[in-house]
């Protein structure tokens, strides 16, 4: 029987050429100006086969950068690199989505312009240190962003869209996950606001659902994912009642008529983003008869695993990500059952070529 992983899928006007996704994966390898430079072309180019490309997360403006070296998309040099990396992925029969992100209070002073405090929907400190240009640092308490100042946001992710057009990628996901500014938004551990934008679910979606809207009307619904991590502790987020929340939003989405909705919910419990609820309770089937469309998950799958996935209905596309690092030809050695390459942890974030563009592919 042929398995469905490797079988072609319509995700709304973008055929893809199988169910592997390449996971949205931080490599901070970006130029000056955190402009992709032409390893990144390398690096994506030679991943082409997946199905779906997921850049890497993408501030939208300065303000939504977290860690040094990420990538942008709001100056036109970064709209250029992005654009002769969509075009060479195009060359080889590949699609891709930009990640679209804010990374809100999970940022420092010395990563934002003018030494600036970072902010999220509250000012409140994330527990932990980050990473800087000088090495691991302490967080700091962000400032809580002013009502007044919600519509440029949500115009900062118009026009990140409006660039990802641009720069020629086949849609965007909206990066609702993983403890970053939308998240910030949609957890009560970290929104305490008592405005429009705060308290009630229906409060706390409202940003996300507005960023949504503005940016399928740039792209159309229909080229627009977004990913969430329900139950994720990373970045110190938690919500006292998870499921309702994340059940409301996976409904508002689908009445949106956005193009996928990605879960990230690990299956096995030594994966980092693993967390204790998610071992007692999945959340992902209640997403997925939610949202009702097409569905992606994300989390410590392989083979054996995300063919089951799909076998069982639990999803319709699979993301993978370390998998995808080491082996550029990932599809190509799941078809054949050829052995993986072994990751190097030490290179996956910054540096070069090294772990980078170097693991071999398969020859013959
Ligand atoms: C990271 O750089 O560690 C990172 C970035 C984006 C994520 C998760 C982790 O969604």
């Amino acid at each position: 029987m042929t398995n469905k992983l490797f079988s072609p899928y319509t995700l709304g006007p973008t055929t893809l050429s199988n169910r592997m996704v390449m996971a949205p994966l931080t490599r901070s390898r970006a130029g000056d100006g955190d402009v992709p430079v032409d390893l990144a072309v390398t690096y994506y180019t030679q991943r082409a086969t997946a199905g779906l490309i997921i850049s890497e997360a993408t501030q939208i403006s300065p303000q939504g950068k977290g860690y040094p070296k990420t990538p942008g998309i709001y100056s036109d040099a970064q709209i250029t690199g992005w654009k002769r990396v969509t075009d060479s992925v195009h060359a080889h029969g590949g699609r891709m989505f930009l990640q679209l992100w804010h990374v809100g209070r999970i940022s420092h002073p010395s990563t934002q312009e003018d030494g600036i405090l970072p902010v999220g929907p509250s000012a409140v400190k994330p527990a932990g240190k980050i990473f800087t240009d000088t090495g691991e640092q302490e967080f700091v308490t962000p400032r809580a962003l002013e009502l007044s100042e919600l519509p440029g946001i949500v115009e900062q992710y118009r026009q990140a869209a409006q660039n990802a057009k641009a720069a020629g990628f086949d849609g965007v996901e909206v990066h609702a996950a993983n403890g970053y500014l939308l998240d910030q938004f949609l957890r009560d551990g970290t929104n305490q606001r008592t405005d429009e934008y705060g308290g009630s679910i229906e409060n706390r979606t409202r940003l996300l659902l507005e960023v949504v809207e503005v940016v399928s009307e740039v792209l159309g619904a229909d080229r627009v994912g977004v990913r969430l991590s329900p139950y994720s502790n990373f970045n110190d987020m938690h919500d006292s009642d998870p499921v309702p929340l994340f059940t409301y939003v996976a409904e508002k989405l689908h009445g949106l008529g956005i193009v996928y909705l990605h879960v990230i919910e690990p299956v096995n419990a030594d994966h980092p983003m693993a967390m204790p609820e998610s071992k007692t309770a999945p959340i992902a089937p209640v997403l997925h008869k939610a949202f009702g469309a097409t569905f992606m998950l994300n989390g410590g799958y392989g083979k054996e695993t995300g063919t089951a996935a799909i076998e069982n209905n639990e999803a319709d596309l699979i993301c993978f990500g370390v998998p995808f690092i080491v082996n550029p030809d990932l599809v190509k050695r799941y078809e054949t059952n050829a052995p993986m390459n072994t990751p190097d942890q030490s290179t996956f974030y910054g540096g070069g070529a090294g772990g980078y563009t170097d693991y071999p592919a398969l020859t013959g």
